[in-house]
């Protein structure tokens, strides 16, 4: 077998095991039988890029190049559908269409899978593009990361599919994925998603399609559009969709009376609850395609479908009493406090009130019986008050405080925004906690044995005020704690210690300032490469620096005009904190081809060889001479010596070009 066969083999081969596996749930082969061949290619297609397939199995491991999101057009817009959750909307609906058509009619009953929509346009049986809904009229081409999703073909089995169609469909993520991508946020310190579709849609979005590939999305197709279909029927399209490849709900099914939608309905409301995605509501369309040209469209949506969506799962139970949280921000929370109540399978003893406008649009009094909601949301929410409920004594009525629970300072308000702040960032208990927590985690100063309980512990002791007096700290002070030996004391101590050597940008990103994330630390530190030239910032020269808007600049302008944190700024600078970008990373050195011997070869248009030594050695990397065994790989420019090219692949040495070298080191 030529390498040529092997690799086609290996493709069809995956291709085909992935189906199995990914839409049929019927695996043929073992998990590792799997990722060995999946290596084997990937060996093959490296040391013969010659071979190379925008569509084989390989692509769907993602890259992780960053890249900007190109818009496309749609072919055909992507409409919504009208909705409605109520029965009675259905069956206008149902007779509305009777009296249009004027003939015996079928409707395809589905679910309605609550995730974020695709459109995937194949030609010749493969996966040519992936594009958003966007605004309706053209989206974000996402098709390297809609590739990671296993259940998409890439390429098709054999069919009598059209030379060029397009399909639409749900990207989802699954509750069980759902559950365990929060799971590692939070003990990341990650932001939650809220619910699954929010998940999809971002990871859909994310720069880095390698993040795709880790997330596992799935996907169920349910319109198929194109200028010759196999069939008139919609749902026969899809049956036949289903055969070509694509992961075609089983849970469709023709109606040919209005008792049939219904029961279709009932059935689901509780049913839907053991599938292993979110749905909302069901989609009833009008099979025929014929059907469905005479009907047309309003200026939104379709007239020969319609959305019925589930009532969200609620409960009735009575609000006691409304506290109030304080963030590290200083953002306050207002919390209904209620009567324990089941709501879809757990006790709820706490909702969120959200702000105060919503609790003045709720009319809320202590004591009113009020419905929370879960709706996909993790948090329950309080979404009205059963105000007929309400007897001759109505219950205090609801205000949102004017003074901060835990400081008593006056409570602020932010232009344009929904929450309350207490502004004593320097002062307030749980603000000062709070942001000694963001300083000592991971992604910050990374210091260890620390947690929100320790914290706690110190500041009640008196041991820190702020974070600064962190680096006062000595063993003997901890050991004398509870639950603290001499051991974790030192160990904690030495963390500490450690910590002066965390780069500038982390510190920046460290010091908890308002809408300062670790991205905009990032170009804070580099527009400012030493921490004093913030000081002095205007927001507008901050406006200049990419992913700085006018609220973020505004913010980092009033960290550093107010006198205390400066004086904290001041404090961790004398006890040898990073507080500039140190002569290595200003000359741009990284360690990015750490442990990699490169050989270069050929010649080059965008730098020298020279230069490119020059870069290889600045990023960590060593450039050598011939080609061995040890050779990570080869930066090759136009012409290539042909046996060296042999030789490379002989050994499964990767073959880079220029550009893909260049974005290495980006
Ligand atoms: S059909 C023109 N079928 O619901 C009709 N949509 O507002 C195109 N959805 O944006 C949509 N499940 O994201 C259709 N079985 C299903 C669906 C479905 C979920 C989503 C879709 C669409 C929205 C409708």
């Amino acid at each position: 077998m030529t390498a040529k066969e092997k690799i086609d083999r290996l493709r069809a081969d995956l291709h085909r095991h992935n189906y199995n596996y990914y839409v049929l749930n019927a695996p043929e082969i073992s998990d590792k039988e799997f990722d060995d061949m999946m290596r084997e290619l990937q060996n093959l297609e490296q040391a013969y890029p010659e071979y190379a397939d925008e569509n084989s199995p390989t692509m769907r491991v993602g890259s992780d190049l960053n890249k900007d999101f190109v818009q496309v057009a749609h072919k055909y817009p992507m409409l919504s559908l009208g909705n409605t959750y109520s029965e009675s909307e259905v069956t206008d609906f149902y007779n509305r269409v009777k009296e249009s058509l004027n003939e015996d009619f079928e409707i395809c009953c589905e679910l309605k899978y609550d995730g974020t929509s695709i459109s995937l346009t194949y030609e010749n049986g493969r996966l040519l593009r992936a594009v958003t809904r966007g605004d309706g009229e053209k989206g974000d081409d996402v098709t390297d990361n809609v590739k990671t999703i296993r259940s998409i073909p890439l390429v098709l089995h054999h069919g009598n599919y059209p030379q060029s169609f397009e399909i639409r469909g749900e990207i989802l993520m699954p509750w069980e994925s759902f559950e365990a991508l929060n799971r590692e946020r939070e003990l990341r310190e990650e932001p939650l998603f809220a619910n699954p579709r929010n998940a999809a849609s971002g990871t859909l979005k994310s720069q880095n399609s390698a993040v795709v590939a880790a997330r596992k999305l799935d996907a169920y197709l349910y319109y198929l559009l194109g200028e010759d279909l196999p069939c008139d029927g919609h749902y026969e399209n899809l049956q036949t969709a289903k055969t070509w490849g694509f992961k075609i709900s089983d849970h469709m099914k023709k109606a040919q009376t209005l008792q049939d939608i219904f029961d279709y309905i009932n059935y689901w409301d509780t049913e839907r609850k053991n599938l292993p995605v979110a749905t909302d509501g069901i989609v009833l369309k009008v099979n025929s395609l014929k059907q469905q040209r005479n009907l047309g469209y309003t200026a939104k949506s379709p007239r020969w479908a319609i959305a019925y969506k589930f009532q969200a799962e609620r409960a009735l139970t009575r609000l006691n009493k409304v506290s109030y949280q304080v963030g590290r921000t200083g953002a306050i929370t207002p919390v209904a406090n209620l009567d324990p109540v089941q709501l879809s399978g757990t006790v709820v003893r706490r909702a969120s009130l959200h702000n105060a406008d919503i609790i003045e649009g709720l009319d809320l009094h202590i004591g009113d019986m009020v419905y929370v909601e879960k709706g996909g949301e993790i948090i329950p929410k309080i979404t009205g008050v059963a105000k007929e409920m309400r007897d001759g004594n109505l219950g205090e009525k609801v205000v949102f405080i004017t003074h901060c629970p835990e400081c008593g300072s006056k409570l602020i308000r932010y232009e344009g925004e929904a929450a309350h702040y207490c502004p004593n960032e320097t002062a307030c208990p749980p603000q000062i906690k709070g942001k000694i927590e963001h300083f000592i985690s991971r992604k910050a100063m990374n210091i260890d044995g620390l947690g929100p309980e320790t914290v706690d512990l110190f500041y009640q002791q008196g041991l820190i005020k702020d974070v600064s007096d962190l680096y006062l700290l000595k063993v003997e002070d901890i050991e004398r704690l509870e639950r603290m030996g001499r051991k974790s004391a030192e160990n904690i101590v030495k963390s500490i210690e450690q910590s002066k050597s965390v780069p500038y940008e982390r510190v920046l990103f460290a010091l908890g300032i308002r809408f300062v994330g670790e991205t905009v630390a990032k170009r804070l530190s580099r527009f400012a490469t030493d921490i004093t030239e913030l000081y002095q910032a205007e927001t507008d020269a901050l406006t200049e620096v990419d992913d700085i808007g006018e609220k973020i600049a505004q913010s980092v302008v009033s960290y550093f005009r107010n006198p205390q944190n400066k004086a904290l700024v001041e404090r961790l600078r004398h006890i040898g904190l990073q507080m500039k970008q140190n002569a290595e990373e200003l000359a741009g050195k990284t360690d990015k081809l750490a442990g990699q011997n490169v050989v270069i070869s050929g010649v080059f248009t965008h730098h020298s060889r020279d230069e490119y030594k020059a870069l290889i050695e600045k990023h960590g990397g060593k450039n050598t001479g011939s080609i061995s065994g040890k050779t990570s790989f080869i930066l090759a420019g136009e012409s290539m010596g042909p046996a060296k090219l042999e030789k490379a692949r002989k050994l499964g040495i990767r073959i880079v070009n220029e550009d893909e070298f260049l974005q290495m080191i980006e």
